[in-house]
């Protein structure tokens, strides 16, 4: 697949998803959330990618927010309509069925900050930074934050971020829980990689269920939640794999899953 404002690359069943737009810190245009809602719909689709790594081209941004040329032009219409197509991009990344992480190589705010957080995981390079400054320019995060960030962090934190609009360490985004693990620069990909090759090494559709269970669930009543956990985890049980899963742990050996 070709794209203006994306590289992508898939290689020994993992995608690599990378915002190209380094001169304007991967600032996400009209174009590139068009080009990420493709892409991301092709992975859902491309039975050959078992997960994906989507980061920044450059050394320092992920993606500095919505390209604020183009807020600026926006009407309220336009504005609603744009919020609502990044919604349901992260909407669509949360629920790919498949994990994502997000390698965060430098600055993550505004509209980055929620593309990150819609990932399943954030591994951060020791120079990235994180915030919601949407207040700071007379708006407030449309493509999700003031959601994602309060599950993530918790309230309180939420609030400090998103209304002072100021930007925090990796080693402060690790502390609060924003992110998995920091790195340095050079080991970013290595370390993403690290990840989700533990993941994709543990049974597909275990994981496709775990995600989906925690994804779901924590939207609804936990009485709710808890009735679809078990329904997943009794489909689980019919799964070739957990047969497998279980005899090789009974026979002391390695399980050899097939995704069935
Ligand atoms: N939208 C559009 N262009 C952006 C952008 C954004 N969100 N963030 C950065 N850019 C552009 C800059 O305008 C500049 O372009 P130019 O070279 O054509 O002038 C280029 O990217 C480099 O950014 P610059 O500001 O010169 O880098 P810096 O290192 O001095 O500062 C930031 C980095 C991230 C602190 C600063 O760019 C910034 O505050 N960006 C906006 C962050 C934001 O408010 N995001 C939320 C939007 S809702």
């Amino acid at each position: 697949m070709n794209y203006e404002t994306l590289l992508y690359d898939v290689r020994a069943g993992i995608a690599y998803v990378t915002l190209n737009r380094p001169q304007k810190l991967n600032a996400l245009n009209r174009k590139t959330l068009q080009e990420l809602a493709a892409c991301f719909e092709g992975i859902r689709h491309d039975s050959e990618v078992k997960g994906v790594i989507l980061t920044g081209a450059g050394e320092k941004a992920f993606a500095a927010g919505a390209d604020i040329n183009e807020l600026a032009a926006l009407n309220p219409i336009e504005a609603r309509a744009t919020a609502l197509r990044g919604q349901a991009l992260m909407n669509a990344i949360e629920s790919l069925g498949k994990p994502v992480i997000a390698a965060v190589n430098g600055f993550a705010l505004g509209g980055g900050c929620e593309l990150a957080m819609a990932c399943t995981l954030r591994i951060a390079s020791d120079n990235a930074r994180f915030g919601q400054p949407e207040v700071k320019l007379g708006i407030i995060p449309g493509y999700a934050g003031t959601q994602r960030l309060p599950r993530l962090v918790g309230k309180g934190r939420a609030f400090e971020l998103i209304l002072t609009g100021e930007a925090i360490s990796a080693q402060e985004a690790w502390r609060i829980g924003l992110v998995n693990q920091v790195v340095s620069p050079p080991d970013l990909i290595k370390a993403a990689e690290t990840m989700l090759r533990r993941i994709l090494s543990n049974a597909p559709v275990a994981v496709c269920y775990a995600l989906e269970a925690i994804n779901r669930g924590v939207e609804m009543p936990q009485g709710d939640a808890e009735a679809l956990e078990a329904s997943l985890f009794g489909l689980s049980c019919a799964t070739a794999d957990m047969k497998e899963g279980t005899r090789a742990f009974l026979e002391k050996r390695p399980p050899q899953f097939k995704g069935e």
